[in-house]
Order: C-alpha cells, then structure tokens, then sequence
C-alpha cells in the first residue's frame, strides 16, 4: 500500500504522469472518490504520462473517453458515474477495451462485479480546498509491480 497527502492539482497530475508512464495494455486503475476528489485530474496526469495525444475531458455524457497515443496506441478512460444496472455494467465489455490499452475507472465501485480482478485501486478523499490523501492498492502481481515503481511523495511536514 501507498498513502501520501497531494497539496495541489499540479502535484496529482505529476504523480498521475508517473503512474501513466507505467501502464500498458490489460492494467486497470480504478480511482474511487467523492465528486471533486481529484479523480479527472488524476487522469488529466495519466493520459500525459501515458502519452496520449488527446486532451482529457470529463466523460460525464459519453460512458467511455478514448484518446490515442503513439502508433495508434489507446488509452480507455470510463466514468461510470451515470451507470444505474449491473446490467448496463455488464454491457461496457471491459475485456475488450483491456486486449487494446490501460483502462482507468471513475467510479469503479458502481460496476464493482465487472472489474478485472488484477487492478490498481486509487482511492483519492478531499481534506480541504487543496490537499487530497491519496491511497493506493494493488490486487494481483501486475499491478504490484507497478506499485513498487510508483514514487511516494514525501511533502514537508508529512
Ligand atoms: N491536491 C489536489 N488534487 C487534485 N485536485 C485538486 C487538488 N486540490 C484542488 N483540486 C481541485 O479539485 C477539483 C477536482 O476535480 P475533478 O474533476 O478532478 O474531480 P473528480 O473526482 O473527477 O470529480 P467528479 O466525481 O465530479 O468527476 C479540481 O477543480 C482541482 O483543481
Ligand atoms: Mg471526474
């Protein structure tokens, strides 16, 4: 487990580019966290580390963001925020978006019976105007791995 407090929006995005840089087709990170937590601004930082050409957007009317890295890469962001059925979870047909690229979930306890069981858990909660604890788990070896290369910010006075 990872547990440090991010002081600003810049410093979710940088430790997000860390996490993007690592990721490759089949990892799943799922960002749970109340509405302005910081979980699309997490994932303003993935997509960059990643490499997408693309800019982020907040999936709020469309389920599933696609951008496109180099060599056509993709890189899958879902919000499941408006997902209301396990039924309608069950449609997302996660496996397919993993065989073509990394998946990052908001939300991901809405559709909690459909996750891969490999996943990165992020789980981001609002202390005040501009500090978030940031807590991440990983079930299953791949994303242990990739736990073990994440930096852990170590802000004065924490
Ligand atoms: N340390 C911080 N890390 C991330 N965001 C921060 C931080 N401090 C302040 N913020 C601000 O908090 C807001 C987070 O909004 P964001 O859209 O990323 O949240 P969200 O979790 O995706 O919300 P939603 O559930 O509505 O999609 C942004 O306005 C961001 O600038
Ligand atoms: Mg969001």
């Amino acid at each position: 487990m990872l547990s440090f407090i991010s002081h600003s929006p810049e410093q979710t995005r940088q430790w997000g580019q860390s996490l993007g840089a690592l990721l490759r087709p089949g990892d799943c990170i799922c960002l749970q966290g109340d509405l302005g937590a910081g979980k699309t601004t997490l994932v303003q930082g993935i997509a960059a580390g990643w490499g997408a050409h693309d800019e982020v957007s907040s999936p709020t009317f469309v389920l599933v963001n696609v951008y496109r890295g180099e060599n056509n890469q993709r890189l899958f962001h879902l919000d499941t925020y408006r997902i209301e059925s396990p039924a309608e979870a069950e449609e997302l047909d996660l496996d397919s978006m993993l065989t073509q690229g990394p998946l990052v979930v908001e939300w991901p306890e809405r559709i909690q019976p459909v996750l891969p069981f490999e996943h990165l858990w992020i789980a981001l909660t609002l202390l005040d105007d501009t500090r978030r604890q940031i807590v991440v788990e990983a079930t299953g070896r791949r994303p242990q791995q990739i736990l073990a290369q994440l930096p852990s910010p170590h802000a004065p006075g924490h």
